[in-house]
């Protein structure tokens, strides 16, 4: 059971590696949901360009370049500067001191058995990731995590065991950490800060949980904490843990939030991937758009414009999945299977249906390119604020690890 602190339901944070420009399988996968949540949410989107070293380090000069085009992609998607904080993960010292003090703690096996780090392994047989970084790196994605306390993440389904490992961690550094000397009585001295009301409503439902185990006090509890407006962050740490038995929670433990975004095809029917070179990316230049998806495979049974053809066998039936209504794709299946319609006709739609979504999109994206300086700012703007809330967990995990030492 994870347990919430003030605010950390709502916080949402997401980074992706800098790969270059962005490409449709992007906006559909992770970008589309990045600009819902930015209005649900307090949302938190970084450039993991030490992510990128993990696997990259032998070629560094992709990064910088990747790192500019992205986030000129992901404006140009719709993220929002002013409802999400936007960053770049190398400028937050703090994930890498967070990272070191969560290696303490982390046993080799947790990593070891993290699927993506055989896996990966395999794939990328050309590189050699037999490195301390390749396998750290999804603890780096813990810090990245814990460093905003944040309640949720969107991944997909890939990244959901580093998410898991990040609540292991989570929970071993709280179990280590969250026991400071004289605990006890600094929840007691919280409880009174409360006032009398509050402080009786706490201490009751306190004991229906712990006594009974009756969840719904505990929620309760928690919401009457997230109310508290006089009492420091370090008293609501004590509170929540105190209110289960435990000692203080100073990292809390996120959950992934699964994207569901239907897969977005390549024009080749495997999952669009620049590795594949089957991708239409976004600041793809229409007429070349137009020539990708006409020139794109059909059914090969559909030798001539007279042979009957199988949707289910034809990646442009996938595009239509994703950019048609059900009337259309009805048009589809009974023209395909009674050669009734031509392969050039049935895409046409979906030319016109991409060609429309990338059009305020690459208004945007010329817009920023025109303006590098424009971009920079906004970096840096997100810079600072994520810098602010990763000092501010920070000073509370030093602390507790006993490395609180001011001057
Ligand atoms: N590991 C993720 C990927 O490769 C990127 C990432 C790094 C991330 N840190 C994160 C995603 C924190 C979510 C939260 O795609
Ligand atoms: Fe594919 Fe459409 Fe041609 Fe059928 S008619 S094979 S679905 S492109």
């Amino acid at each position: 059971m994870s347990t919430v602190l003030p605010g950390q339901t709502m916080r949402v944070l997401s980074g992706m590696r800098p790969t270059g420009r962005l490409h449709l399988g992007h906006y559909h996968g992770v970008l589309k949901n990045w600009v819902k949540l930015q209005s649900q949410y307090e949302c938190f989107f970084f450039v993991a360009d030490w992510h990128a070293l993990t696997t990259h380090y032998e070629d560094p000069h992709i990064i910088e370049e990747s790192v500019w085009d992205m986030v000129v992609d992901w404006l140009a998607a719709g993220v929002d500067p002013n409802n999400a904080t936007l960053f770049i993960q190398s400028r937050i010292p703090a994930h890498a001191e967070l990272h070191v003090l969560l290696s303490m703690i982390t046993p080799l096996s947790w990593l070891e058995r993290v699927p993506s780090y055989k896996d990966q392994q395999l794939q990328l047989k050309d590189r050699d990731l037999s490195t301390y970084g390749f396998l750290g790196y999804p603890l780096l994605q813990s810090a990245d995590i814990l460093i905003y306390r944040a309640g949720m993440v969107p991944v997909g389904e890939d990244q959901v065991a580093h998410v898991e490992l990040t609540r292991e961690v989570a929970r071993r550094f709280n179990h280590l950490y969250g026991r400071e000397p004289g605990y006890e009585q600094r929840a007691e001295e919280a409880i009174r800060k409360m006032g009398k009301k509050n402080a009786k409503l706490y201490r009751e439902l306190r004991t229906a949980y712990m006594e009974q185990g009756d969840r719904e006090a505990l929620e309760t509890a928690r919401a009457l904490l997230e109310r508290q407006k006089n009492i420091t962050l370090g008293d609501k740490e004590r509170l929540f843990g105190y209110l289960e038995g435990g000692g203080k929670i100073i990292l809390p433990e996120p959950q992934a939030m699964l994207t569901h975004a239907p897969k977005m095809p390549g024009l080749d029917g495997r999952k669009m991937s620049k590795s594949y070179d089957n991708v239409i990316s976004l600041r793809e230049p229409p007429a070349e758009v137009e020539k990708k998806l006409r020139t794109m495979p059909t059914d090969p049974a559909r030798v001539h414009r007279t042979d009957p053809g199988d949707p289910d066998k034809c990646p442009v039936w996938d595009f239509h999945l994703i950019y048609s209504d059900e009337e259309k794709k009805d048009w589809v299946q009974k023209g395909c299977r009674s050669a009734k319609i031509g392969c050039l006709e049935c895409k046409q739609p979906i030319i016109d249906a991409v060609l429309a979504e990338l059009k305020p999109i690459q208004e945007r994206a010329a817009e920023f390119s025109r303006d590098p300086l424009a971009v920079k700012n906004i970096i840096a703007d997100g810079n600072k604020r994520a810098q602010e809330a990763a000092e501010a967990t920070l000073t509370e995990v030093r602390a507790a690890i006993g490395l609180g030492y001011s001057g």
